[in-house]
């Protein structure tokens, strides 16, 4: 029997590597890899999901009226150019095939999340990375990447795995030198950790350009990262093909449920942006405190490395986390950053068992 290998698949560019063995210690697992939030969700998102479970028999509404209704309510925005998806994931996805066929280029800046790479290769396009600089995203050399045999440019801010963003100033000089037949699509995972200002100036450049789009998503600061819910905000003229591209069902009736109530619960939100933040802030001092290199996180995730580290550190720290205290974070595998962790802000105490650890770590090694 051969071994069939799938067409395009270049290994490495893959999911990342977890540790999947039992803890040695019988410790309870505590994951900080997957940029999750560490609430629960609210009793007004359990109570829609156990009332829909009543209805399970029948299929979510394909086109999401009401979620994007009430999105469009929240962010003054149009419903008819919102189009909701399994994830904003399944939407970066929808886009690139819209816009984006083999032989195409595809440009992101150097330490784009690493599903825009994952996407050009899985459509037969070609990506170009876009240096940065201090693992941030530059306006001119994403505009340098560009080229003829461009269609689109992935920019999420602010971005994982690095956790840094462009001011809105920047984002408009993009737009405004980016060819208009190139599709910019604003990815805005960790849009909440920076503000609703933010936000609303990136749709405001959806607004007024053809050529721009932006996609959000429930699974960060709504805590509701199991349901699979996520938007793109998009010029009228795309909507059809959007739709076209997508799977009729792909947003269950659970996912829509349960974000329809948590937008009602925008204190909740408001809170936990709070309390990252501070969390952040102060693990970023921390951290720093110890002599370790971060980037500059605008989320609730933090990308740090041990100086003079070959990434042989990076590996010995995670296995000693998971090892030691059961805490899980995802060592970063873009090349080039090899030597850093990325771990997302937790409770209080989950991000003092880590410090303790890192700081215990740190001891071992020198
Ligand atoms: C930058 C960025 N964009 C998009 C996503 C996709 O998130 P989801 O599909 O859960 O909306 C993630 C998830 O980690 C992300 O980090």
């Amino acid at each position: 029997m051969s071994d069939l290998i799938p067409v395009g698949y270049i290994s490495g560019l893959n999911v990342r590597k977890r540790i999947s063995r039992q803890q040695p210690k019988g410790l309870p697992i505590v994951n900080m890899g997957y940029n999750e939030l560490p609430y629960p969700p609210s009793a007004r998102v359990q109570a829609a999901i156990a009332e829909t479970a009543k209805q399970a028999n029948r299929y979510g509404n394909a086109l999401c009226t009401d979620l994007r209704e009430a999105l469009a309510a929240q962010h003054g925005l149009n419903a008819d150019n919102l189009i909701c998806g399994n994830g904003s994931e399944e939407l970066l996805d929808v886009v690139a095939r819209c816009f984006v066929r083999p032989g195409d280029e595809i440009v992101i800046s150097q330490y784009g999340y690493i599903q825009f790479s994952m996407i050009a290769n899985r459509l037969g396009a070609r990506l170009v990375q876009a240096p940065e600089v201090d693992f941030t995203a530059k306006v001119d050399h994403i505009l340098e990447a560009v080229g003829a045999k461009t269609k689109l440019v992935f920019l999420a801010n602010p971005n994982n795995p690095t956790g840094t963003m462009l001011p809105k100033e920047e984002l408009t000089r993009l737009v405004q030198n980016l060819p208009g037949d190139v599709v910019l699509l604003l990815d805005l995972a960790y849009g909440e950790f920076v503000g609703a200002d933010y936000c609303a100036g990136v749709h405001v450049l959806v607004e007024e350009h053809d050529n721009v789009v932006a996609t959000r998503t429930f699974s960060k600061v709504y805590g509701l990262a199991g349901l699979r819910a996520g938007w793109c905000h998009a010029p009228g003229a795309m909507m059809g093909g959007l739709y076209a591209a997508r799977g009729m069902g792909s947003v269950n009736a659970f996912a829509q449920a349960a974000g329809l109530a948590a937008l009602k619960d925008q204190d909740i939100v408001d809170r936990s942006v709070q309390q990252i933040v501070t969390e952040r802030k102060r693990l970023v001092g921390e951290l720093k405190g110890l002599g370790l290199t971060l980037a500059n996180s605008h989320t609730n995730f933090v990308m740090c490395a041990i100086p003079g580290d070959d990434g042989s550190k990076a590996n010995a720290l995670t296995e000693y986390l998971f090892d030691e205290a059961g805490i899980i974070v995802g060592p970063v595998r873009e090349p080039g950053l090899e030597r850093f962790v990325r771990f997302s802000l937790s409770l209080p105490e989950h991000n003092d068992l880590l410090l303790a650890n890192v700081m215990a770590f740190l001891r071992s090694v020198h």
